[in-house]
């Protein structure tokens, strides 16, 4: 239908912001005998008590409005399990109950970030920080990441000078590294004294594989005060549809974002929540269960990927994700369009910042059989369209 009634309706300015900044892209379906390593979700089901606490609660009849903060059982919950994370007390009063972890860093962004503002992210790094950012109308500052993909802290050092706000992700989509304590303290240090917000989006959490205890931002005394902690469902519990996630926080931080959160999406689904708090008290042995899949499928990619020549392969510290560097001369985005020509869908570099260019995001988060198959075709691919360049 056209809009013949309003002949100049041009979307607003926010929109346009967005579109002219973002580098997000539609993720390729799979279809017919296209070999999928594009997903950015589990390709688990949900754990059965989780389903069966939502279908509990529908027949309960608890189809009414949830507290705008969010159900107080699940926040207090939550709030016990951060202040074990953050080693610091914690209330369910600093917890905010979010639409996925989407509308919490919608929320926080939003909350903190005037038109002018400068953010700092890293580059690359999950493409929607930049997005909020634009939609705020705040100075999106990408930071080059060093080599090994971890922070470089002489650029962030510079880049960090009268930034409002500070966004990453621990472990990291696209680059499947963690950052460890020592870089956190660094980051710490970097901004004591400054005024700076910090965002931690954890979403991954529970997919570390370094062998060393994950370090959370807001465990750290130079960052906890300073930081709102983004968490979700949908990645630890393959809870993606459920939509539902939390943030915590310092408390002025957390009630300017549930006055956005409130404004945009009211509270959340009853039901969902009622099935959260199921999954934060018997979830675990769930976590457990896809970790260690998901440590395997990395190793079967990981070896797969070692025998394609020409591939520089990142280092696969947690997520799901690898992030290997390719030296064919051709854009991140016309060689994932080849790719699926060889029956392999994976996603550009180059969406998730300038300098992702040249690299390939892989998700393992999918069967062993489909990573090994489609691991063999992006090689098949990379030969052909190698060999193609050098005639
Ligand atoms: C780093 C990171 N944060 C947040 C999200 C958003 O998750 P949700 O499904 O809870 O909106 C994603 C999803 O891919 C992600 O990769």
């Amino acid at each position: 239908m056209s809009l013949a009634l309003v002949p100049d309706f041009a979307p607003a300015e926010a929109v346009a912001r967005i579109a002219a900044a973002s580098r997000r892209k539609q993720q390729p379906q799979s279809s017919g005998d296209l070999v999928s390593l594009a997903m950015g979700e589990p390709d688990f089901d949900t754990p059965e008590q989780v389903t069966e606490a939502a279908n509990a609660s529908l027949r309960a009849g608890r189809t009414h409005y949830s507290p705008l903060l969010g159900e107080v059982a699940l926040r207090e919950a939550l709030a016990e399990k951060l202040a074990s994370i953050a080693g610091a007390a914690s209330s369910p009063a600093d917890v905010l109950i979010t639409q996925g972890g989407t509308a919490g860093l919608a929320a926080s962004i939003l909350a903190i970030v005037n038109p002018g503002d400068k953010v700092v992210i890293p580059d690359p790094t999950y493409s929607l920080y930049a997005d909020l950012v634009s939609m705020a109308g705040g100075i999106v500052v990408p930071v080059p990441l060093a080599d090994d993909l971890h922070w470089d802290l002489d650029r962030l050092a510079d880049a960090l000078a009268g930034a409002k706000l500070f966004v990453f992700c621990n472990p990291v989509n696209p680059t499947g590294i963690v950052h460890s304590h020592a870089e956190l303290a660094a980051l710490a240090e970097l901004l004591d004294g400054t005024p700076t917000i910090v965002i931690a989006d954890e979403a991954y959490a529970d997919l570390d594989y370094t062998g060393r205890p994950f370090t959370s931002a807001i465990s750290l005394d130079g960052l906890r005060d300073r930081t709102v902690y983004c968490q979700t469902f949908s990645k630890s519990y393959a809870m993606t549809g459920w939509r539902v996630g939390y943030l915590w926080g310092p408390q002025p931080l957390i009630h300017a974002s549930a006055r956005i959160h409130n404004t945009f999406n009211g509270s959340v689904n009853t039901v969902v929540q009622d099935a959260a708090l199921v999954a934060v008290r018997t979830g675990d042995a769930d976590i457990a269960r896809m970790r260690t899949a998901y440590e395997r499928r990395r190793e079967i990619m990981h070896a797969g990927l070692a025998t394609i020549p020409g591939l520089t392969l990142s280092s696969p510290e947690g997520a799901f994700y690898q992030f290997p560097r390719y030296d064919i001369d051709i854009p991140s985005v016309d060689l994932v369009a080849k790719l699926t020509e060889f029956g392999v869908a994976v996603r550009p570099g180059a969406e998730f910042g300038a300098h992702g260019e040249h690299h390939l995001r892989l998700s393992y988060a999918a069967s062993e059989e489909a990573i090994e198959t489609g691991v063999a075709r992006l090689g098949e691919g990379l030969r052909s369209l190698g060999a193609h360049r050098a005639q």
